[in-house]
């Protein structure tokens, strides 16, 4: 397996110092985690477009757009504008993302696809070699600071097989209560990238927070 990556989710940030509170964390992480919602495909609205080329100014991380849309292949050309390197979309809304995919490549953005927690591995499976990485939802998107649902475990572990034994090097992520208790048992189900809104960003003293995350799947390998 690759050396494990952290994500920070900007959702749970001070949205008032966005720029400040990721440079804070800019040096200690790999990439940057960035939550669009549209308040249809999910009950809930984060940020778009324009924050996402605000923050590009601001930072040179890879960018990490996870699209909780009903329509995110409407996008992908504003979002490769405005900065982003990974656009990551639902399985759910894009039964059929080959085409999606082909519009992120033109755009110039890697391409992931994401499963919410009922949807299970099969859907994406005949997917995957169009990915560079495979989402996996450990809570329900939507909101940050809920609650890691352990049952999606075997899922991780069903992706991280398919990928292996199909000789492939897309990255396995996982999204939704990640904490150093958390991410131990995620890591050892084969997750590369793992996600951290509040344990992050909620935290007293963030770097130290990375810190320990960094710690807590480092003991795993
Ligand atoms: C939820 C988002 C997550 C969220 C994670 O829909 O996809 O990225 O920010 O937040 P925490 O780490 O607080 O569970
Ligand atoms: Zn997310």
């Amino acid at each position: 397996m690759k050396p494990a990556r952290l994500a920070p989710s900007i959702l749970a940030a001070d949205f008032a110092r966005l720029g400040e509170e990721v440079a804070r964390v800019e040096p200690y992480v790999d990439l940057l985690h960035i939550d669009v919602m549209d308040g249809h495909f999910v009950p809930n609205l984060s940020l778009g477009i324009p924050v996402i080329a605000s923050l590009r100014k601001a930072s040179s991380l890879y960018f990490d757009c996870h699209l909780m849309t009903t329509n995110p292949d409407a996008y992908l050309p504003e979002l490769a504008a405005a900065g982003a390197d990974l656009a990551v979309v639902h399985i759910e809304v894009l039964p059929d993302p080959t085409q999606a995919a082909e519009r992120a490549r033109r755009a110039g953005l890697d391409f992931g696809l994401v499963l919410s927690p009922p949807t299970p591995f099969e859907a994406v499976a005949p997917f995957v070699e169009l990915c560079d990485l495979l989402l996996v939802m450990s809570v329900h998107p939507g909101f940050g600071g809920q609650e890691f649902m352990p049952e999606v475990l075997p899922k991780v572990h069903e992706a991280r097989q398919w990928v292996d034994s199909h000789g492939l090097t897309v990255d396995i992520e996982i999204d939704g209560g990640i904490t150093p208790e958390t991410a131990r048992p995620a890591r050892e189900a084969g997750a590369d990238v793992l996600v951290a809104g509040s344990a992050i960003f909620r935290a007293p003293d963030p770097v130290e927070a990375v810190h320990r995350l960094r710690a807590a799947v480092e003991e795993v390998g």
